[in-house]
């Protein structure tokens, strides 16, 4: 299939390339790299020994877009483009849903009129906020989010399944991702975040690498299994193959589906550093804080769904991700700027 990746250049969207050309889908990405480096696509060519055709545009400029979609005739779209910082979401809302809103509006405006209707979206865990109950079954509404960024996932959201609805020509597959760490086994790439690190993983690889002196741990007084907040990590290598089996299986054929992917086993913020400690032979200090404005205590999957439509399973533990995340920053203290 011939695939527009918007993202592309990103964290997760880096590692989904890879994937889509491993199995000889042939994909053209297009990202502003407002929060990408171009030297991820370039890695990635390395690693995939293909060219990865790249077009550095906006997703809102429509006229951009357009010629996009007019050069290569998409199939599909696999869209990540999109602002993902949870705390600069609530500095910046308006910023949030320009972006995020604003573009997939174009883009699906775009993409119909090009006669490419089938999607594939970006969306969060976030879209439950404090989910009712646990493991989290897409069934579950989409709760009060706790901030812009997820407000915003959870519109878009709404947006595509009106647009389904009213026009029934189009298949989008909602794709909620729980906490996706890890970087590809080859260590070249990874994920990169500018400044200092808001999410777990980042800031502990940081900590490891000197570049940070200790980690945080955001309250310990939660009712989870040793009181800090429970996650369900998965590896980006299985999220990125998650879209793989979507294509496989139901992109085109389905009207609008939701799944979770995540591996539906919870672990509390010092299972993370210990098994991060255990993997890697690396010691982690930190030190208990306070509670983080807008965490919950406890959040995971039942990723059920995507294994009985999809054939997807996650394959890879604590131990690997733990692993593969050290091994990109190890590599890559400075990230792609080294
Ligand atoms: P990322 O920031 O690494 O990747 C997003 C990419 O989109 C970047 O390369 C950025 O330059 C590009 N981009 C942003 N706005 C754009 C625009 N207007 N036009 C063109 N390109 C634009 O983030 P990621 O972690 O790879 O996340 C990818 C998607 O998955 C996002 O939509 C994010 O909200 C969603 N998501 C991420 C996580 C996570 O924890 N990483 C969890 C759930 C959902
Ligand atoms: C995980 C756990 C923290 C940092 C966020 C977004 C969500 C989704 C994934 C995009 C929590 C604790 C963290 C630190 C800590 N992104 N923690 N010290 O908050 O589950 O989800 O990323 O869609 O929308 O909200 O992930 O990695 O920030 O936190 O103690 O320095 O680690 O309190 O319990 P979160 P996270």
């Amino acid at each position: 299939m011939k695939i527009l990746v918007t993202g592309g250049a990103g964290y997760i969207g880096s590692h989904t390339v890879i994937e889509l050309q491993a199995v000889g889908h042939e994909v053209v990405v297009v990202d502003n790299l407002v929060n990408a480096d171009l030297v991820s696509l370039k890695r990635v060519e390395r690693i995939t020994g293909k060219a990865v055709p790249f077009v550095e545009a906006d997703i809102r400029d429509r006229e951009a877009m357009e010629q996009v979609c007019q050069t290569y005739c998409f199939d599909c779209c696999i869209h990540f483009a999109g602002f993902k910082a949870v705390g600069e979401s609530v500095l910046q809302p308006w910023k949030y849903y320009d972006n995020n809103i604003t573009g997939t509006l174009v883009l699906l405006d775009v993409l119909g009129k090009s006669g490419c209707k089938n999607l594939i979206f970006s969306s969060s865990a976030a879209v439950y906020g404090e989910p009712e109950t646990i493991p989290v079954t897409e069934t579950c509404p989409r709760g009060r989010c706790a901030n812009p960024y997820a407000r915003s996932k959870s519109i878009q959201e709404q947006i595509m399944m009106d647009m389904q609805k009213a026009d029934p020509e189009w298949n989008i597959v909602l794709l909620r991702y729980f906490n996706p760490i890890g970087a590809h086994r080859s260590g070249m790439i990874g994920e990169d975040p500018k400044g200092i690190p808001n999410n777990l993983m980042p800031y502990i690889t940081q900590v490891a690498v000197g570049k940070l002196e200790k980690l945080s741990i955001f309250g310990d007084d939660y009712d989870t299994v040793d009181g800090t907040g429970v996650r369900d990590y998965i590896h980006v290598v299985d999220l990125a193959k998650g879209h793989v089996k979507v294509l496989d299986s139901i992109a085109g054929q389905c009207g609008l589906e939701i799944f979770n992917l995540g591996t539906g086993v919870g672990y509390s913020v010092l299972d993370v550093v210990r098994g991060f400690e255990k993997a890697n032979n690396v010691k982690i200090l930190y030190e208990i804080k306070e509670r983080r404005a807008g965490d919950i205590a406890v959040c995971y999957s039942d990723p059920g769904k995507a294994e009985r439509m999809l054939g997807w399973k996650a394959e890879y533990g604590l131990e690997d991700m733990c692993r593969d995340s050290w091994n990109w920053q190890k590599r890559n203290p400075n990230g792609f700027t080294d």
